[in-house]
């Protein structure tokens, strides 16, 4: 070989490594290969229609598809189908039909997933219709790029520069949602910049919106109650005020001529010092109402928060449930009440929030949190689909058994005009998108369960496996493994049996169990959460206590009110319970809970090793990354059982069973560590 052709051949060697192995999660779970003109040449992908979202389905196949030959219709008689498709295979051809054109897009995708995983669809027959009709995204992205709670980097919206500028990660971000189903997107952060409603924002608003629509995605935003006296100019915001009704009548005008598909609005009010109707004596039902009135003639939604509680002598896990069950039926059918899983804040583990078992005549959504706010943010190895799960499988007894969370939302238990549910984004600029490369799962599983609710964590993480990383058998299954388990391994080493909230002060990291703020809101602190004192550990919610159980229907009001049938899993969420208390396992409660701490940290210690021998599956730089955060999150583990347990151990007074690892700080040491607030990156 001559050395010209040597070098060239080098170089081409070079294209195909760097080709195949540079590797920065920027593909997220799309890496369909383009298909050779050959096999293009064989196959057709038919469709009569000219819709956007049509042609751009058409196209994916086009670009994508190595399979038989396929036909796209579109049949407005099956309603039934909703945004779903139903695909049938009679001889060499596939034929997908769908009730919208989104629909056909969502197929389309469907199979190239399937081809991807290797899966056999010449012959392939299936119907999917959603579980939900609204699947939607929530940023918490300001107008200045910042995120709260989010851990990816800035903002994917670069405001200053829209509409003149469009960023091709708009399209790219479209592209991923639409190819897991989800179909609409809150832009900005619900703690609202009235801002958002000026005709100057809109327009750059309306050049996302017009972006997403082909591919399905509806924007909604988040808006500022006080919008017509901040940016209207108007003397208050009070939903009875004409003129109050007339400015959000104009304004939600003005939106549809830009927008003429918008979604709606997201509200928080009255909520941790945002403004809401009760600011002029009216109530939550008065806020939607007149917000939904204005907004009804375009169909649009009015998605209300129920994340309310305010630093009174109650229990702030019983003060949704007070606020908003008496309002049970006030609301209008375009209004739907949009709940946190748990009753306090996105916790590794809560009960699920009883609201849903309660309201019988008003739409309830769930909101997840998928950024990892009190989860370890971007640097752990969290998988969410089984904590979603935990909530969309547990039965309220609304109406008797089987009421689960799923059917009450999903609109099974009671028709509801719109059924929907939300997921606050983990999605920043970051190159991978979400931070940690395995947080594109938490995305990902999200969109799949709001497609279908139905799936269970463990094939949600395998296909997740099989498109991101490989299809070798060993690796989906041992990783697949790792992923189930991380979500118990997280509440193990950060707040096992019940315990909640007991974070570092506002940034949600660390542990701080001994966190207190003089003058400070009491519902805002650990110790208020804790409880723990000589005698034991944990709220007492039951009868003798908060009566938080009072709002869970029967059985479960006795079941969690009585010591000896509530799930351990949630004891201290629910009681106050003495340090000698006997488990079921045998061990008494102070080692019990030192048992989950060291539990933790040895299933992080696995993860490492685990993933250290996956190095031959996986490309070097994604390998490398995942393998740096793994050391942060033994390293955190290791802070959060050290601070607990030697927080706690002040106040049981007994040593540390010798069978676990032994602490390696000194309680003091960690007092000091103060993290920098991280409310925003
Ligand atoms: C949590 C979170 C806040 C957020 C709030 C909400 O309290 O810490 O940053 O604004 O939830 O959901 O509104």
């Amino acid at each position: 070989m001559s050395l010209r052709r040597a070098h060239i051949v080098y170089i081409l060697f070079i294209l195909i490594c760097t080709q195949t192995f540079a590797e920065d999660g920027s593909q997220l779970w799309l890496r369909f290969e383009k298909v050779s003109a050959e096999i293009s040449a064989k196959r057709t992908i038919k469709t009569k229609s000219v819709d956007p979202t049509v042609l751009l389905a058409k196209q994916e196949l086009e670009d994508y598809w190595k399979g038989n030959n396929v036909e796209l219709l579109i049949d407005r008689k099956l309603t039934k189908l909703k945004d779903g498709f139903k695909i049938t295979s009679s001889g060499s051809k596939l034929q997908i039909v769908a009730n919208k054109p989104a629909g056909l897009l969502y197929a389309a995708y469907h199979i190239l997933q399937k081809q991807n995983e290797g899966a056999e669809i010449t012959h392939y027959n299936v119907e999917e219709i959603p579980s939900y009709d609204i699947r939607i995204l929530n940023h918490w992205d300001n107008l200045d790029r910042t995120v709260e709670r989010g851990y990816a980097g800035y903002s994917l919206w670069k405001w200053a520069e829209l509409p003149q500028v469009l960023s091709p990660r708009y399209e790219e971000y479209a592209r991923a949602n639409a190819s897991i189903g989800i179909n609409a997107t809150v832009l900005n952060n619900v703690n609202a910049s009235p801002q958002i409603l000026t005709p100057e924002y809109l327009t750059k608003v309306k050049a996302l919106a017009d972006i997403f629509r082909k591919y399905g995605i509806k924007v909604y935003l988040s808006v500022n109650f006080s919008s017509p006296k901040v940016i209207g100019g108007l003397e208050n915001s009070d939903p009875l005020n004409k003129d109050v009704q007339l400015w959000w009548k104009n304004k939600v005008k003005e939106i549809y001529q830009l927008i003429p598909d918008f979604g709606g609005f997201l509200v928080k009010a009255n909520s941790e010092g945002q403004p809401g109707p009760q600011d002029y004596g009216r109530t939550h039902a008065d806020g939607a109402n007149m917000l939904a009135d204005a907004i009804k003639p375009y169909s649009g939604m009015i998605m209300w928060r129920a994340f309310v509680y305010n630093p009174t002598k109650e229990d702030r896990a019983k003060q949704a449930y007070q606020e908003f069950v008496p309002l049970d039926g006030q609301f209008r059918d375009n209004v739907i009440i949009q709940i946190k899983n748990g009753p306090i804040d996105f916790q590794p583990r809560e009960p699920f929030t009883p609201l849903f078992g309660a309201m019988r005549n008003t739409a309830q959504m769930v909101e997840f949190q998928i950024t990892q706010e009190y989860l370890g943010f971007s640097n752990h190895l969290v998988y969410l689909a089984p904590l979603f799960k935990e909530t969309l499988d547990s039965d309220a007894y609304a109406d008797g058994a089987g009421t689960t969370i799923a059917k009450i939302t999903d609109g099974t238990v009671r028709k509801i005009s719109k059924s929907a549910i939300a997921g606050v984004a983990n999605i920043g600029e970051d190159v991978n998108w979400t931070g940690h490369h395995f947080a594109q799962a938490n995305w990902f599983a999200f969109g799949k369960l709001a497609w279908n609710h139905q799936l269970s964590s463990e094939d949600i993480a395998k296909e997740w496996l099989k498109l991101t990383f490989t299809k070798d058998e060993t690796f989906v299954k041992d990783v697949t493994d790792m992923m189930l388990t991380s979500r118990e391994t997280v509440v193990n080493y950060m707040m096992p049996l019940g315990l909640h909230h007991i974070f570092a002060f506002d940034h949600h990291y660390g542990p701080e169990p001994w966190g207190n703020m003089p003058g400070g809101r009491a519902d805002w602190m650990p110790w208020y959460y804790h409880n723990a004192n000589e005698k034991g550990v944990g709220f007492n919610r039951t009868t003798s206590g908060s009566n938080a159980v009072v709002q869970y229907n029967e059985p479960l009001r006795s079941l969690f009110n009585d010591i000896q049938t509530c799930p351990e899993n949630l004891i201290l969420w629910f009681h106050h319970v003495s340090w000698d208390h006997k488990m079921k396992s045998g061990l008494t409660l102070w080692e019990e809970i030192c048992t989950h701490y060291d539990r933790g940290v040895q299933d992080v210690r696995a993860y490492q090793r685990l993933w250290d021998k996956m190095e031959s599956y996986v490309d070097a730089q994604r390998f490398k990354e995942i393998q740096s955060k793994l050391k942060i999150q033994i390293k955190d583990a290791v802070w959060w059982k050290d601070a607990c347990l030697l927080y706690f151990q002040t106040f049981s007074r007994k040593p540390i069973p010798y069978y676990i690892e032994r602490p390696i700080h000194e309680l003091e040491e960690l007092k000091k560590i103060k993290l920098p607030l991280k409310h925003h990156n």
